[in-house]
C-alpha cells in the first residue's frame, strides 16, 4: 500500500499531526488533511471529501464530536478503494456508567465505531483515556501556563496516555497487516492525581504549578464568571467528573499490546515537552 498516500483526517490536532509526522519518519507518503491542514479538508463539506480520498488505501479517522459524518465518510471512502480505517474514539465509550453525556457526543462516536466494524474493510478502533497533552496543547495548557490548575477533581487520578504512543499505535495499524479488527484501550503506565501531575510538570519546567481543588458548584461560578454560558460550564464541569471519580484511573494494555512496549510515563512526558519549550510563559 506505500506508494499510495496514507489519508490523516485531523492532521493538525493532537493525535493527527504525530501521526503525519511518525509516518513521513518512516519514509511514507502522507495526505494531511484539516480545514487548514496542507490539504483542505472540511467534514461539514462533503464536497471536500473526494478530493481527500482520491487514490488513498488507508486513512486515519479523527471525527468530528457530535456529528454522525463518519459513516457516510466510510461509504465513500469504500467507492475510492480505500482498504484499511483507524478511527479515533475514546476509553469510556461502552461504558453507559462512565459519564453524563451532556456535550452529546456519545451518540456519534457510538455510531463511528458501529460503522467502522461494519465497513468490511480491516479496521482498528484507538481508544486512548486522557491525553497527557491536555496538560499542554489542551483543556488544561493556559492554566498550566497560568501556574494554577483549578479544578473539580478533588484527589482523582487518571492513567493519562501519552499522545505520542497513541500516534505510535496508530500508525502500526495503519502500516502493518496484524492490527485488523482489533480495539486498542490505551493509557500511560499508571494512575497519576492532578497534584503529582502539576508536581511533575513543576519540576519539569522549573516554574511552581498549583493544583487548587474546587467544588464543582465553584468550578461552574468561575467559568460563568470568566464568560462561559451555564450550560458549557455545567458541560466542562461533566468532563471532570469521571476524573475526581477515578474512572480513569484503571491502566489499559494497548500500547504494550500494539507495540510490544510499555506506555511513556507522565514524568517522560512533562520532561520532553518542557524540553521542547512546550510550556512558553
Ligand atoms: N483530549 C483527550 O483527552 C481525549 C481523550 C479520549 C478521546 N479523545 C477524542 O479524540 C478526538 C480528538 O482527537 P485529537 O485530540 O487528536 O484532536 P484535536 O487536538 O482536538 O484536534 C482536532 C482536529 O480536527 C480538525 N477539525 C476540527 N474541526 C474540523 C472540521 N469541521 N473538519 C475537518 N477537520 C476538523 C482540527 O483541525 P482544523 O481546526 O484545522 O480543521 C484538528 O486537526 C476527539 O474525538 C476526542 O473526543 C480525546
Amino acid at each position: 500500500m506505500s506508494e499510495h498516500p496514507i489519508l490523516v483526517t485531523g492532521a493538525t490536532g493532537k493525535s493527527g499531526r504525530r501521526v503525519v509526522s511518525q509516518l513521513r519518519a518512516k519514509g511514507l507518503p502522507v495526505r494531511a488533511a484539516a480545514r487548514s491542514g496542507e490539504h483542505v479538508f472540511d467534514w461539514t463539506d462533503s464536497g471536500t471529501w473526494d478530493a481527500a480520498l482520491e487514490g488513498v488505501r488507508s486513512v486515519y479517522i479523527v471525527q468530528l464530536d457530535g456529528t454522525k459524518l463518519v459513516r457516510p465518510f466510510i461509504e465513500r471512502a469504500v467507492r475510492h478503494g480505500v482498504q484499511r480505517i483507524v478511527l479515533a474514539s475514546g476509553r469510556g465509550i461502552d461504558n453507559p456508567e462512565y459519564a453524563k453525556d451532556s456535550s452529546g457526543v456519545l451518540e456519534g462516536i457510538l455510531d463511528s465505531e458501529a460503522a467502522t466494524r461494519e465497513s468490511g474493510l480491516e479496521w482498528t478502533i484507538s481508544r486512548p483515556g486522557w491525553f497527557a497533552q491536555n496538560f499542554s496543547e489542551g483543556f488544561f495548557a493556559d492554566a498550566v501556563r497560568a501556574g494554577e490548575l483549578r479544578l473539580p477533581a478533588g484527589d482523582g487520578a487518571a492513567s493519562f496516555v501519552d499522545a505520542e504512543d497513541i500516534a505510535a499505535v496508530v500508525v502500526a495499524a495503519l502500516t502493518e497487516d496484524r492490527h485488523a479488527g482489533r480495539i486498542y484501550e490505551l493509557s500511560g503506565p499508571r494512575a497519576v492525581t492532578l497534584a503529582e501531575a502539576a508536581a511533575t510538570i513543576s519540576e519539569a519546567t522549573g516554574r511552581e504549578i498549583r493544583y487548587v481543588p474546587l467544588s464543582v458548584e465553584d468550578y461552574v461560578a468561575e467559568l460563568v464568571r470568566q464568560g462561559l454560558p451555564p450550560a458549557d460550564a455545567e458541560a466542562f464541569a461533566d468532563v471532570i467528573d469521571p476524573l475526581r471519580e477515578g474512572k480513569d484511573a484503571y491502566v489499559s494494555d494497548g500500547v504494550q499490546r500494539a507495540l510490544g512496549r510499555p506506555p511513556r510515563s507522565f514524568s517522560d512526558f512533562a520532561k520532553s515537552t518542557a524540553a521542547a519549550g512546550g510550556w512558553p510563559v
